[in-house]
């Protein structure tokens, strides 16, 4: 390759997550992911975790003995009713999302909401009400939308070095066990809020809202849907091809793509990781990240809360909440389509 076909790449503009200012963080869930975003925001940032609780307070113990934590609930009221927490991170499972999320705010604490925000569009305005009305600082932690990839990657689109986007292709499956909560009906199981928000969140956060959504999905039982292919358009603009299933492994890659060029994010596409640029005229440049994992990762989303909180934002313009909101009126159309309900949905 000659020097003249090296396109150089603009540096993230995200600052790192270690200088945001400390704020108490007290967690509710102490299940797989909160545990990945404590070791972040203790390797990688100067936030405090002072508080964990779950609805056995002896596993909020041990979660609090593993992690030096100070102080640990056996009910979540019992951490919302504390005064040495700031915000609240919420890492419960989807159902329990909407709850979690309304009882911090009327506690009178800020919230991070793990994704997808709550389990339907008509759950995700009562919290951003509730929280405007609060003035309360409320994020869903789509820990993607953070990364210093997806900042490098605005700024080559807003350079307008791919053109007009016409074509975004994603999926994110993973094969599970039947034992995970994911095959659970209950916990609004399946792959589409799991894994399908990734995909879809990307479409909206590159087109927007779509004018049309159509969708077909295929059952993992009797009890939940196994996959989802969904094709979004904006009419007269581009498609998107979008792709989620808990029956199998799939590459998990996303590519972008315009009419002067592509983007292609190596798999996993949604967590830190490498990505290639692609241009018509022949110019290529290679993305290598430094930042690494789930433990790297996660300080984006808490270092940002932190920055915004402190600065008396009640929202990041980074994945505003009206996002978080757009992405579940698709997820609710595309279950629609496909017949799936959750539980308390009717
Ligand atoms: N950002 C990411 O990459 C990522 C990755 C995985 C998951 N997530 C999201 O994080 C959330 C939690 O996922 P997870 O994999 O961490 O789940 P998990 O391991 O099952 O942990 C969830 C925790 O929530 C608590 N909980 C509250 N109500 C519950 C209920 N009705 N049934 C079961 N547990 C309940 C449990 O703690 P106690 O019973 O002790 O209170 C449990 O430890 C999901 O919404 C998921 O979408 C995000």
């Amino acid at each position: 390759m000659t020097s003249s076909t090296v396109l150089e790449l603009p540096r993230t503009r995200v600052p790192d997550p270690v200088d945001a200012p400390t704020l108490r963080w007290g967690i509710l869930g102490p299940g797989w992911i909160a545990q990945r975003f404590v070791e972040s925001l203790q390797r990688n940032t100067a936030q405090e975790v002072t508080a964990v609780a779950s609805r056995g307070l002896t596993r909020a113990q041990a979660f609090a003995d593993n992690w030096g934590i100070r102080r640990a609930h056996g009910s979540y009221d019992a951490l919302l009713a504390s005064e040495d927490v700031d915000v609240v991170y919420v890492a419960t499972p989807h159902t329990a999302h909407f709850d979690c999320a309304m009882a911090a705010l009327d506690h009178g604490k800020h919230v991070v909401i793990e994704k997808p925000l709550a389990l339907n569009g008509a759950q995700g305005r009562a919290i951003q009400e509730r929280a405007v009305a609060l003035g309360l600082f409320c994020m869903e932690a789509m820990w993607t939308s953070f990364l210093p990839k997806f900042d490098v990657i605005d700024q080559i689109l807003e350079a307008g070095l791919l053109g007009t986007i016409r074509t975004v292709l994603a999926d994110h499956g993973e094969r599970f066990e039947t034992d995970h909560r994911i095959y659970d009906p209950a916990l609004a199981g399946g792959p589409l809020l799991d894994l399908g928000t990734y995909p879809v969140s990307l479409a909206h956060r590159l087109l927007g809202v779509p004018s049309t959504v159509v969708a077909l999905g295929q059952p993992a039982n009797d009890m939940v849907n196994g996959q989802i292919s969904a094709v979004l358009s904006w009419a007269g603009i581009a498609q998107a091809s979008l792709n989620t299933t808990i029956l199998a492994d799939t590459p998990n890659m996303a590519s972008i793509c315009g009419d002067k060029g592509m983007i292609v994010l190596d798999s996993t596409f949604y967590r830190p990781g490498a990505f290639t640029v692609r241009l018509g005229d022949g110019r290529s440049a290679r993305y290598d990240d430094p930042v690494d994992g789930y433990v790297g990762g996660l300080a984006f989303e808490a270092a940002e809360a932190a920055r915004r909180i402190t600065a008396g934002d009640i929202e990041s313009p980074v994945h505003p909440l009206d996002a978080a909101i757009a992405t579940l009126d698709i997820l609710d159309e595309i279950r629609r389509q496909v017949g799936i309900t959750f539980p308390g949905e009717g």
